[in-house]
């Protein structure tokens, strides 16, 4: 029998017995393999009600469903779409609010230190489970694809929202149907905010404007179109024609004279935008996937790849009403696979693309016009936030980061040339908790074909973490500054971050939110040990 750690089966069975607790699942046994196997998962769920935790007060409970629904999204036939409907139980009704006539879920606000619990239900005709992106929660709520519950059971969320004030998201997590569960119409913003953060002033109400940005291509009878499914079209990811901005086509922020504080996810499954004001005025970045910066930065334009969220600041004070922009995507190299590089008129670059707006190709995202005026001279503030120092030199790993390779093999994203088993973990994937480390990430590419190289956009769950150093830049544009939950990697450009396990062991994953490649498999676990026994083995 291969050697297991003692605090990897105590890991297991608190694992199973919060799980039972929780979701009111089964037997589960343990498998032997090559890797670290967790448990076997099957049998029913119980209503969460019945298993909540009575020592758990939460300041906010609600009722998430996810159930097919639709929209009027365009004159004509509705469209059919998946959506996340929210009740509230307790806590103020203000905090969990739905974007009118939109496909997307409700945006959840809450303080950080609040106690949050969500009753997730799963009305869908095929397995689905919540995961919160960017949120530092237990790994039993993390939403992590081996807690799938089938359509008609429920799994119990209970946790504290211990992050930074910041604008993270949910989206469904079932291996190998995320893509196409978020296309649907799954996701939602999860907004939290601090003392910090309210000290500061920045924006607030109708100034504070949450913009989901993705990417839909539309039938004639108004249904949404996802990917054949071919190979190629899968290993590039899929790119819709038309763009929508909080579930709706064509959006116009109307904006009176004075400062906003816009916050953006690039919700899309795997388009890339590189954002600036089609007026020339830089771009004023206040935060990013972590919350706010340390001090506002400037870019005249910047990435923003699936996952990542950013925030700007942007004043129209000397503007008159009437005033007309919008906030561009700029056409860019892609670096292969993307298909600008071989030019417009070849077919291979563009190989599995949508042709009528690949990734890299310059549009307009939304439009902006000022409708009003008011006397309201808010100054950008030049201190944000306050960001701890990098301590790179603390890492345990610090002289030989963990590596990473991003590569492709027998027409498949890999990393190290592994893909996704639900309970694998391998020996190079095991961290200790309470450690901290710098993990280090090569987008090396498809090898010798370079039309194969693509930009991947790294994601790790679970935990913040710092960017301290980009090499082979291919772009400018990054604002690699504040703290991160997802990294773009563009072909040819190696990253290292330094990440702390300072707490809540167990099974997290990572891995590319291209949400075609982490579908095929882009996505590996890691497992936080225990510091307690770390050494003995069975
Ligand atoms: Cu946005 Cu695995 O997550
Ligand atoms: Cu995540
Ligand atoms: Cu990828």
């Amino acid at each position: 029998m291969k050697k297991r750690s003692k605090e990897f089966w105590t890991y297991c069975e608190n694992d199973r017995r919060q799980f039972l607790k929780l979701a009111g699942y089964g037997t589960l046994g343990l498998i032997t393999g090559g890797f670290w196997p967790l448990s076997d998962y099957s049998a029913a769920a119980q209503s969460p009600k019945t298993l909540a935790d009575t020592e758990f007060l939460p300041d906010l409970d609600i009722s998430l469903t996810a159930r097919p629904s639709e929209v009027a999204i365009f004159p004509g036939d509705p469209t059919q779409i998946w959506q996340y409907q929210a009740v509230v139980h307790r806590g103020n009704k203000n905090r969990v609010v739905e974007i009118p006539r939109s496909y997307l879920g409700p945006t959840i606000r809450v303080r950080q230190g609040e106690k949050i619990r969500i009753r997730f239900k799963n009305l869908l005709p095929e397995e689905s489970i919540v995961h919160w992106h960017g949120l530092h929660v237990p790994a039993i709520m993390d939403g992590h694809p081996r807690y799938v519950i089938p359509q008609g059971q429920s799994y119990l969320y209970e946790f504290e929202v211990n992050n930074r004030a910041g604008t993270y998201w949910y989206h469904p997590h079932p291996h190998g149907r995320t893509g196409p569960q978020v296309y649907r119409g799954l996701a939602g913003l999860f907004i939290v905010s601090d003392e910090e953060e309210r000290a500061v002033g920045l924006p607030d109400d109708e100034y504070d404007v949450p913009l989901v940005l993705q990417d839909r291509t539309f039938g004639t009878d108004n249904q949404l179109i996802y990917t054949s499914g071919h190979r190629m079209e899968q290993m590039a990811g899929f790119l819709g024609d038309m763009i929508m901005v909080n579930g709706l086509p064509d959006f116009t922020l109307p904006v009176s004279t004075c400062a906003y504080r816009l916050r953006l996810l690039n919700g899309s499954n795997s388009r890339i935008y590189k954002l600036a004001w089609k007026d020339g005025r830089p771009l004023t970045i206040i935060g990013t996937d972590g919350g706010l910066l340390e001090r506002p930065v400037r870019r005249q334009y910047v990435f923003l790849s699936p996952g990542e969220r950013i925030e700007l600041w942007t004043d129209f004070y000397d503007s008159q009403v009437g005033y007309e922009t919008s906030l561009i995507s700029l056409p860019f190299d892609t670096g292969g696979m993307g298909g600008r590089r071989m030019g417009r008129g070849m077919m291979m670059g563009g190989m599995g693309q949508n042709q009528n707006l690949p990734n890299g190709a310059g549009f307009s995202v939304f439009n902006i016009k000022v409708t009003q005026r008011v006397e309201k001279d808010q100054p950008l503030p030049e201190q944000l936030s306050e960001i701890s120092p990098l301590q790179q030199d603390e890492a345990v790993n610090f002289l030989n980061p963990r590596q990473f390779f991003l590569t492709m093999q027998h027409m498949q994203w890999s990393i190290n040339g592994r893909v996704f088993q639900m309970e694998e973990v391998a020996d190079d994937e095991i961290v200790q908790l309470g450690s901290k480390e710098i993990w280090e990430f090569h987008n090396t590419g498809g090898g010798m074909m370079n039309m194969m190289n693509m930009p991947h956009p790294i994601h790790l769950h679970g935990k913040q973490f710092r960017v301290i150093e980009r090499s082979g830049v291919m772009h400018e544009g990054y604002v690699d500054e504040g703290w991160k939950d997802t990294v773009l990697i563009m072909p040819g450009e190696r990253i290292r971050f330094l990440v702390e396990f300072d707490d809540y062991p167990g099974l997290f994953l990572y891995h590319c939110h291209n949400l075609e490649h982490e579908d095929m498999g882009m996505m590996r676990n890691y497992f936080v040990r225990d510091t307690i026994s770390s050494d003995r083995h069975i």
